[in-house]
């Protein structure tokens, strides 16, 4: 058996697999989020560790087997967050979490002392609000008392990590969010260390994803249920978690995914980095190889917003017949034509990343008449979420990364409606994996390979998944969105 974590930012779920990637039981809690003040993005690292420590003892608990059984722990989270510990290894301050953008005075600090152009070849991506290092120099600049304290810095999942094993360790796809790794290298940059004055004893020794990074501890495994010595890997980033847990660990595959926000994901067994820095580039978690990704701010969000203000009768029908509003919402949707009449939405709630590096534009309705409904408003919400994640997916053809396979995950993904349209918008087939798993599984995939199970990610992931038939796109359909696409394109630099 294999253990997956995946430490989410609305809460932690653990997931118990046997060696063939069926779920045997799982186990989720949630945490808040603080919000101190707009824009700003806090979590309580104490949370995720209890939700972990919880939910490792409840799967086990709940499957009924020998915690010896468990060959192996896999941790995937949210990544970018800054967890700042003291010399006895005690949390000095909330973690500021990926989505805070108070730094964006720090991202100037960072562009001035490395240089943008040096900060690109190295770190693979220009300063953002929502890497790591904006964050620690915030801090130093705001908090010098807590700096001056601070003797270990750690991302989220490896909080959870050194509270399991006792070890301060990474891995290289999350570390690469952290804007101080040499992404080509794979190793903490000693040129970005240096100009921003940050001393390398204060990061946690780099593994790759598969290796293993420590063991269960006698008071971890007291508290856990797990059995002291249970080998812990490196984990990985949840989008390079994903991945795994999705198949994606070779050169022409790719995922989507619609969650809170939404990312197009392409594996590279080559580096390749956009000059304009307009996707990521960050080390995947198969030992050896990159991913590049494009990131929209507001994807499942625009829809849960559109759900929140503007279908209570559609939640209530939903609780009444057991259902989720989502589904209720995908058949109104329906009832809508492509292009809705006209009627365009950009999906810039949180500004976007890709590919307008713009936090403070904003969303809009276009086009909007008295012959529009709900039901158009709805379907526009899909369609610029979509048209964004075709902005991603041009980019990544413009660097030559090859797009052969499309597999589409998250709540988003669920939604045979939603699959059709990025089916037809993108122009390429688009399936599904059996296993909704995704950053739990590819956790455990890890797992595996780690305690030796396997030889290889790839081929771990060849024995543990399986993927549906694909939905091919409808040929009328493609240059009808494509004619609604050019459009949405012309919208941002019109309104800006
Ligand atoms: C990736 C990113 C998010 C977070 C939270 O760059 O910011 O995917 O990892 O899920």
């Amino acid at each position: 058996y294999l253990i997956g974590i995946d430490l989410g930012t609305s809460g932690t779920k653990t997931v118990l697999f046997d060696k063939t990637g069926k779920v045997i039981s799982s186990a989720s809690l949630e945490y808040p989020m603080f919000q101190e003040k707009n824009g700003w993005a806090e979590q309580e690292p104490a949370d995720w560790w209890h939700a972990a420590a919880d939910t490792i003892r409840t799967v086990i608990e709940k499957s009924g087997i020998d915690a010896g059984e468990v060959k192996g722990v896999g941790i995937s989270g949210q990544m970018h967050g800054l967890v700042m510990l003291d010399r006895d290894g005690k949390v000095l301050r909330r973690s500021i979490i990926w989505c805070d953008q108070r730094t964006a005075a720090e991202c100037e600090e960072i562009t001035e002392k490395v240089g943008a152009k040096r900060l690109i070849e190295i770190t693979a991506n220009p300063a953002l609000t929502g890497f790591t290092a904006s964050k620690i120099l915030w801090v130093r600049n705001h908090e010098p008392e807590t700096y001056a304290k601070c003797a270990h810095i750690l991302l989220p999942k490896d909080y959870v990590r050194y509270m399991l094993t006792g070890d301060f360790a990474t891995e290289v796809s999350d570390a690469s969010g952290m804007q101080l790794l040499d992404v080509p290298n794979r190793c903490w940059s000693k040129e970005v260390l240096e100009k921003l004055d940050i001393e390398e004893s204060l990061l946690a020794k780099v593994y790759e994803s598969p290796e293993v990074t420590g063991s269960i501890t006698e008071e971890a495994a007291k508290l856990t249920g797990l059995k002291a010595g249970t080998p812990v890997v490196g984990g990985a980033g949840d989008n390079a978690a994903a991945a795994v847990g999705t198949g994606v660990v070779r050169d022409g595959k790719a995922f989507t995914t619609i969650g809170t926000s939404g990312v197009v994901f392409a594996h590279t067994d080559h580096i390749s980095i956009d000059p304009k820095g307009r996707v990521h580039t960050f080390c995947c978690a198969v030992p050896g190889a990159w991913h590049v990704m494009g990131v929209t701010q507001g994807a499942g969000l625009s829809l849960k917003w559109f759900r929140d203000n503007f279908c209570a009768e559609e939640k209530r029908t939903a609780e009444g017949m057991g259902v989720d509003p989502y589904f209720l919402m995908d058949r109104e949707a329906e009832r809508s034509p492509i292009g809705c009449n006209k009627l365009l939405y950009l999906p810039y709630l949180m500004g976007e990343r890709t590919p307008h590096l713009d936090p403070d534009c904003r969303g809009v309705f276009f086009g909007l008449s008295a012959i529009h409904t709900k039901y158009d408003m709805l379907r526009a919400v899909m369609e610029g979420v979509t048209y964004s994640q075709r902005d991603s997916v041009e980019i990544l053809r413009g660097m030559g990364v090859e797009l052969q396979e499309m597999l589409a995950c998250g709540g988003g993904g669920s939604s045979p409606l939603w699959r059709q349209m990025l089916a037809d918008v993108y122009d390429c087939p688009v399936k599904t994996v059996k296993s909704k798993e995704g950053p739990a599984l590819g956790a455990a995939i890890l797992a595996g390979v780690g305690a030796g199970l396997y030889p290889s990610v790839q081929e771990a992931c060849d024995a543990m998944i399986q993927t549906n038939e694909p939905q091919e796109p409808i040929s009328e359909n493609v240059p009808r969105y494509d004619a609604f696409y050019q459009v949405y394109r012309s919208l941002y630099p019109a309104l800006k």
